[in-house]
């Protein structure tokens, strides 16, 4: 069984809209939608937890009921930083997942072939991650602004979710990362510390995580395209009807 956790309880403070930012509509649908509906087309994913803010629970539950196509899904509360809202998703994931993925809410354009792919690497090897050859030159810096040092290009890859690992790698991981008070900024850093290996499997850069407002630009720009094919599909259907 693969489960797939949700962290959705941000305040999407760089959105700027004061609103959640997985609530805002993108082509006719919230993010958060988007984002489920994609996880619940892939055929190995057996089940969703949402992790949204306390006093958000009962609207959501309200709105998921309305949404077709989705899998079996729990909807519980997070906490101050994305790793702790994790965590009680973590806490609630059913025992029978052998296999977790965690993955974004604000990141509503991943492929089905990506979440499929980070499934199949996470059951090889235990840890998968999306991620993205860098298009950019990066440096590291020191704090003095002084250049310390420019890795090879080649050896370096944006990272983005779902990150997928067996169940008991992640639980590990995240009882070590409380214990040494640890706090990441994704899931595969809390598992490096484990030594345990994590695979690389390369996403694409559509699959964005919706952050600033022209980010919404983008995501629509990017939907806009499936919806062009798709309304083109449905074109068809109704010319054909005058077509010989
Ligand atoms: N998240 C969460 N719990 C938190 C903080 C973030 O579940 N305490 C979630 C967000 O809802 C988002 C994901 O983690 O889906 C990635 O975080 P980010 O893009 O930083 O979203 P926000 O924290 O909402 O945005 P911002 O940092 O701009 O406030
Ligand atoms: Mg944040």
């Amino acid at each position: 069984m693969v489960t797939a956790v949700f962290p959705a309880a941000g305040q999407g403070r760089r959105m700027n809209v004061g609103i959640n930012k997985v609530f805002l509509d993108l082509v006719g649908k919230p993010i958060l939608v988007h984002t489920l509906q994609r996880f619940s087309r892939s055929k190995y994913i057996n089940h969703l937890v949402v992790v949204v803010a306390a006093e958000e629970i009962s609207f959501i539950r309200k709105l998921l009921k309305a949404v077709p196509g989705l899998k079996p899904y729990q909807v519980v509360a997070g906490g101050s930083e994305r790793q702790y809202s994790i965590a009680n998703g973590l806490a609630v994931v059913p025992k029978e997942s052998e296999i977790v993925l965690v993955h974004d809410a604000a990141r509503p354009l991943t492929s089905v072939e990506t979440i499929d792919r980070v499934v199949e690497g996470a059951r090889e090897i235990g840890g998968a991650i999306a991620a993205v050859p860098e298009k950019n030159t990066v440096k590291i810096v020191a704090e003095d602004g002084i250049v310390k040092e420019t890795p090879p290009r080649k050896t370096l890859w944006e990272v983005q979710t779902p990150q997928g690992f067996r169940k008991d790698i992640l639980l590990e991981a995240y009882r070590k990362a409380e214990e040494d008070g640890f706090l990441g900024t994704d899931d595969s850093s809390l598992v490096e510390r484990l030594g345990v290996p994590v695979k690389v499997v390369e996403s694409d850069y559509r699959n964005i995580k919706v952050t600033t407002p022209e980010d919404m630009l983008i995501a629509e720009a990017f939907l806009q395209k499936d919806r062009l094919k798709r309304t083109k599909d449905a074109a068809k259907k109704v010319i054909g009807k005058f077509l010989p």
